[in-house]
C-alpha cells in the first residue's frame, strides 16, 4: 500500500498496517527518544504552513501592484515515508531523528508555480530579505539548467514556527517554477519512474524531452517579452 495515499496516516498507523514493510528501519526511528517522530513530522507541517503563508501573503500585495496574481498556484508536501527511509539509506545516514533533521532538506517541499520567470526572481529575492528567512542553499536551475532539460529555481532555507514554549527553526526546499518548467517537470517525472521501456526508447524520449525544454525556455522567454510590452503600453 503506498504511503502517499495515505498522508494522514502516522508512521505508527502506517506501520502497523504496513507490518511486513519499513518496519526494521522503522524501528530505529521508534526507538529514537530525543523527540518523538510525530512530534518532528507536526513540525514540518507547521513550517509548510509558515512558509505558504507568506507567499499568500505576497501574493496579495504584489496582486495589488501588478494588476495579476504573480503566483498561479503554489504545491505543497510532506516527504512520505517511503522516500524519507529510502533517502537517508541511499545515503547511508544514520537512522535517527537527528540525523534526519540535519541531512534531509526536503521533508517539507514548496513549490511555486508562477506565469513568468520574471516573478520567479521577484518572489524569490524579496522572500529571501525577510528578516527570519535564513538561506541554506540556492540552486538556480534556470540559470544553468540540468543536462535533462531540467529547469527550476531551489532555495532551501529554515523558517521558524512559533511554538508554546520556543521557536524552532525548521528547514524546507522552496521550488520555483514557471508553469512551463513545471508542465515539463511532471512529464520528464513520469518517464524517469516508467520501468518498461527498453534503453532505446528511453533514450529518444529524454532526447525528445531536452528539446521540449529547450522550447519551453523559448516561450518563457518570449511570453515574457510580450508581457512586458504589454505592460510598457499600459503605462
Ligand atoms: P537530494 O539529495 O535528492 O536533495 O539531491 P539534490 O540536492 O541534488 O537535489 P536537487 O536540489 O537537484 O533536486 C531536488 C528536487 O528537485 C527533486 O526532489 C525534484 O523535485 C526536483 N528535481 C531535480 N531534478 C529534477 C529532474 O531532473 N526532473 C524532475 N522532474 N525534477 C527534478
Ligand atoms: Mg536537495
Amino acid at each position: 500500500m503506498p504511503l502517499d495515499l495515505y498522508p494522514h496516516l502516522s508512521p505508527l498507523e502506517y506501520n502497523k498496517l504496513n507490518p511486513e514493510r519499513l518496519t526494521e528501519e522503522f524501528v530505529y526511528f521508534a526507538k529514537d527518544k530525543s523527540l518523538p517522530i510525530e512530534t518532528l513530522m507536526a513540525y514540518y507541517r507547521c513550517v509548510i504552513m509558515e512558509i505558504e503563508t507568506k507567499f499568500y501573503v505576497l501574493n496579495e500585495e504584489l496582486s495589488l501592484e501588478y494588476d495579476r496574481n504573480p503566483i498561479e498556484s503554489i504545491k505543497s508536501r510532506l516527504k512520505s515515508w517511503d522516500s524519507l527511509v529510502k533517502k537517508m539509506s541511499q545515503k547511508n545516514l544514520p537512522m535517527n531523528i537527528k540525523s534526519l533533521e540535519e541531512n534531509i532538506y526536503d521533508v517539507a517541499g514548496i513549490r511555486i508555480i508562477c506565469a513568468f520567470q520574471e516573478d520567479i526572481y521577484r518572489l524569490a529575492e524579496i522572500f529571501l530579505r525577510q528578516d527570519d528567512v535564513k538561506l541554506i542553499e540556492r540552486k538556480d536551475y534556470i540559470k544553468n539548467p540540468k543536462s535533462n532539460g531540467y529547469r527550476s529555481l531551489h532555495l532551501i532555507v529554515e523558517v521558524p514556527i512559533f511554538l508554546q514554549n520556543h521557536t524552532r527553526y525548521m528547514k524546507a526546499e522552496v521550488q520555483f517554477r514557471t508553469i512551463a518548467m513545471d508542465f515539463w517537470a511532471t512529464l520528464e517525472h513520469k518517464l524517469r519512474y516508467k520501468k518498461d521501456l527498453s534503453e532505446a526508447e528511453s533514450e529518444i524520449l529524454s532526447e525528445e524531452l531536452l528539446i521540449c525544454s529547450q522550447m519551453s525556455a523559448e516561450l518563457d522567454k518570449r511570453m515574457q517579452t510580450v508581457k512586458n510590452k504589454i505592460s510598457a503600453e499600459e503605462r
